[in-house]
């Protein structure tokens, strides 16, 4: 579909008084993908699917260019799961005047941290093309995964302090047998990778327990850096948060506790939320 399909294909859904869902993907559509759009079906008359492997939120030397391509498996997928319409834009319908040189959108409050702090700019990447698909689309509601927890919580808060009109909506985690979160980058993994991969997980469960026991939040952050390292990973940080703001814990409210950390060169990220 052309920027002009988009937008004939919205104005039609419109004079018909749908309700309009876009699920936001990279493509490479995978379990994770197809609980969005059934999520994004349920609550919607008409669901579009976006595939774009955006650049801008990806750092020089990361893996832009390496990223998993499967349009024709992606198609088929988001069909099956409870697609409408796909739309697959290339970067210079997206980015007219290049990408290297294009508007930004910023939400400092919540980008310099964790995630951010390893990956500049990631978020002002992901901020800006979310941006531009919500103008493109005009949708209702947009689905995100809770995985990339920081970045629901980017969009939320630049939809909100830019006045979008559109409700977003996480949706769970979705996890394979063993525990490891759904992800287009765990086809990176060796097989020896693979096995190892569920500590990640594993050890958020503990840390959350732990916390529930009562445990110390500094404790508890050690341990989860210190259990990730004993795994095989490299951590790049394990974290205990208010699970609204990403600030430092208080007593009694929502915590989540965040992780990143890699294995050989695949990055993996997790979260568990803790009730307050
Ligand atoms: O989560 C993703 O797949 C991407 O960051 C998103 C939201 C589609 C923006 O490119």
């Amino acid at each position: 579909m052309s920027v002009e399909g988009v937008r004939q294909w919205r104005t039609d859904r419109a004079r018909a008084g749908k309700r309009v869902a876009l699920v936001p993907t990279m493509g490479n559509l995978h379990a994770g993908h197809e609980a969005l759009i059934a999520a994004a079906r349920g609550q919607a008359d008409t669901v579009l699917v976006s595939v774009f492997v955006n650049p801008t939120q990806f750092a020089p030397g990361e893996d832009y260019a390496g990223y998993p391509r499967t349009f024709e498996n992606d198609l088929a997928t988001a069909g099956s799961a409870g697609a409408d319409a796909v739309f697959a834009p290339t970067p210079e319908v997206m980015y007219p005047f290049g990408s290297g040189n294009a508007t930004q959108v910023d939400v400092p409050a919540l980008s310099g941290m964790l995630c951010g702090a390893s990956r500049p700019g990631h978020f002002r990447g992901v901020a800006g093309v979310v941006l531009r698909l919500f103008n493109l689309v005009n949708p209702d509601a947009a689905f995100f995964g809770e995985k990339d927890y920081q970045q629901l919580l980017v969009i939320r808060r630049m939809v909100r302090e830019l006045f979008v009109p559109v409700e977003i909506l996480g949706v769970q985690t979705v996890r394979e047998a063993d525990g490891l979160a759904m992800s287009s980058r765990n086809r990176y993994l060796t097989a020896a990778q693979r096995s190892q991969a569920p500590a990640l997980y594993q050890t958020l469960e503990r840390a959350a327990e732990a916390l529930g026991d009562g445990a110390a939040v500094a404790e508890v952050e050690r341990a989860g850096v210190s259990e990730l390292e004993k795994a095989g990973f490299r951590p790049e940080y394990f974290e205990v948060r208010d699970a609204q703001t990403l600030a430092a814990p208080t007593a009694n409210h929502d915590r989540i506790i965040l992780a990143a950390a890699r294995l050989g060169r695949t990055r993996l990220i997790d979260n568990v939320r803790i009730a307050g």
